[in-house]
């Protein structure tokens, strides 16, 4: 299928599931993912020859999703399965993907699978690191449109399941915090306050994103100062550590330089 055809069958595909709100999101979410990856891609720094399996990636990376909401009825991979590998499975279950050339099948299947680890696998070939990295960013920034506006509404302190959970006014855990600091990626399981899962966004601005148009983005949409602001109104007494890693997000994001995780 070329990409005209996989947004309409997208579009069919998630017809065919139960109405749930949390769907729309998923839709919604993967539009604007692809929006992303478009940005991304009409960069110089984009192979050009990569462009339209750069754009099936982005429709195809959280296919899963709605297959996962259906059978476990949660979003956590946690507590129900890798959605990665089963948007993977989806794929290739429908077909989709039956007339590319193999080659660009391949890159898009190892994009899709890779989209949620921490970190990408090493000795990946110049292809599938720049499809992978592609995918990889424009979810990221879609993830931090989505924090935007649920502290545009607030949204937050009454829906925890957002933050997994997590307590809304603890203090950021140092050992986050000395991550941003470094530039290193973050271990999911240290974290323990909404503030740590906002911190992690933070740290994706220093490394965490890899072409430089995705750090331009993220600078142009004032990610960092949304959540400064935010976090220091619910933790005014830690304040002068969230000015510190925000004034660090906000150096590395000038730069515009990752290491690409
Ligand atoms: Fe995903």
């Amino acid at each position: 299928m070329k990409n005209e055809e996989i947004a309409a069958a997208f579009l069919a595909y998630y017809q065919t599931f139960p109405h749930e709100d949390m769907n729309d999101l998923k839709l919604a979410h993967t539009r604007r993912v692809v929006e992303n990856a478009r940005a991304i891609m009409a960069s110089p720094e984009f192979p050009p020859a990569l462009r339209a399996a750069g754009e099936t990636a982005a429709w195809l990376h959280d296919l899963g999703r709605f297959r996962q909401f259906m059978q476990y009825h949660t979003f956590s991979d946690r507590v129900s399965v890798n959605h990665a590998l089963l948007s993977c499975g989806e794929v290739l279950r429908l077909g989709w993907l039956d007339d590319r050339e193999a080659s660009e099948r391949n890159l898009i299947l190892r994009a899709i699978e890779f989209h949620n680890l921490r970190d990408l696998p090493p000795s990946l070939s110049p292809d599938e690191a720049a499809l992978s990295h592609l995918v990889r960013d424009a979810d990221k920034l879609d993830i931090f449109t989505v924090l935007d506006e649920a502290i545009a509404t607030n949204y937050l302190p009454s829906h925890p399941e957002v933050y997994w959970g997590l307590p809304f006014t603890a203090a950021p855990s140092p050992k986050i915090v000395a991550a941003i600091e470094t530039g290193e990626s973050i271990d999911y399981a240290d974290i323990a306050s909404f503030a740590d899962f906002v911190f992690i966004q933070l740290a994706w601005c220093n490394g965490g994103l890899h072409f430089r148009e995705s750090y331009r983005l993220a600078q142009a949409r004032g990610e960092v100062a949304q959540r400064r602001d935010y976090l220091v109104s619910i933790l005014p007494q830690e304040r002068a550590t969230i000015e510190h890693c925000c004034q660090v997000a906000e150096a590395a994001l000038a730069r515009g330089a990752g290491n690409g995780r």
